[in-house]
């Protein structure tokens, strides 16, 4: 379904190095395959160059040949591309182009010159596969990150592309979303897509994946079956700058850290209006720590962190101690 024979790219940047090299790579049709790597070793650049972002946006020197479904994609225009691939960008909002959600699930399709009655057959049958009918005529401006990234999946699988393209689509979601998301690509792939994920988070991939392609400074180092992935050990995964593939466990904490470097933080609330949204009894953070908060998406993690700065004006009240 795809095939770079010998290709080899560089970016239009002074000194031209940047890019990726002597790329060998044949993706059979009903594939999933992991882009994994480092940042900066070129994974972006392989999804560009695919689907053709490289060199139409993003331009540069190629060399080599990119078969898309047994063309050489240099023949094919942008707009051919586009039918053939679907891709999914890291921030969702970087692909809208509509305000509702509906009619950005259409517009790939209105694009293409698919019928009326066509479209709204195929919005119903893709939101029903992803489970996202709740999505259907939204404010895309007031979705949280997760549900702006099924619209986006959903705007793409309208188009009935042969082959899926994600650019780290899991950066900006919570667990349950990345969950969500796993379900969107087993779809996918029960349909005979073929799924080429970029990604950093390998975890929600392990039962999904066919095959795992590990890069390192622009180039192609191991293409591996997904069970001899599966076979590296943790410590030789962190030697390769990858992610664990289990999730990440985290431990409850017992709080037995009240000595006198604290600060206290008591009765923290706030509200945007009248609805209360943050509503904490107290926190303790000792001196000197670095601390992480986590929590779902819309749970109140950036209220708590920035609430009644510059960014996020509502009603505070907290006792500091
Ligand atoms: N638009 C661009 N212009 C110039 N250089 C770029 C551009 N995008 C990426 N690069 C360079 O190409 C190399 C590969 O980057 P990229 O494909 O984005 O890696 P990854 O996605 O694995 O982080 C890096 O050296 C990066 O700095
Ligand atoms: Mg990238």
């Amino acid at each position: 379904m795809v095939v770079l024979e010998n290709v080899s790219f560089s970016y239009n940047t002074v000194e031209h190095s940047a890019g990726v090299y002597d790329i060998n790579l044949e993706i059979l049709s009903g594939q999933v395959v992991i882009l994994c790597g480092a940042s900066g070793c070129g994974k972006t650049t392989i999804t560009r160059l695919i689907n053709g972002l490289s060199p139409a946006y993003y331009p540069g020197e190629l060399k080599g040949k990119i078969l898309i479904d047994g063309i050489d994609s240099s023949e094919l225009t942008l707009y051919e591309l586009s039918q053939k691939i679907g891709s999914v960008f890291q921030n969702p909002r970087s692909q809208f182009f509509s305000v509702d959600s509906t009619g950005e699930i259409a517009f790939g399709c209105e694009n293409t010159g698919v019928s009326r009655e066509e479209i709204y057959k195929r919005i119903g049958r893709i939101t029903k596969d992803l489970n996202m009918e709740y999505l259907l005529d939204r404010d895309i401006f007031a979705l949280s990150g997760g549900e702006k990234q099924k619209i986006a999946c959903a705007s793409v699988a309208a188009m009935l592309p042969e082959i899926f393209i994600l650019d780290e689509p899991s950066s900006n979601l919570d667990l349950r979303t990345i969950s969500d998301l796993k379900e969107v690509i087993r779809n996918w792939k029960k349909q005979g897509k073929t799924v080429i994920i970029a990604e950093h988070r390998l975890y929600y991939l392990m039962e999904l994946a066919d095959r795992v392609i590990y890069m390192k400074y622009g180039r192609i180092v191991n293409d591996l079956s997904i069970d001899e992935f599966k076979k590296i050990e943790e410590t030789q995964l962190h030697q390769m700058g990858l992610r664990s593939v289990c999730p990440v466990k985290f431990e409850e904490r017992n709080d037995e850290n009240s000595n006198k470097n604290n600060f206290s933080f008591n009765n923290i609330s706030f509200s945007y209006g009248k609805r209360k949204f943050i509503d904490i009894p107290d926190i303790t953070v000792p001196y000197g720590a670095i601390v992480g908060v986590l929590g779902y998406n819309g749970a109140g993690k950036s209220t708590l962190s920035f609430g009644r700065s510059k960014i996020e004006s509502g009603n505070r009240q907290c006792n500091i101690k």
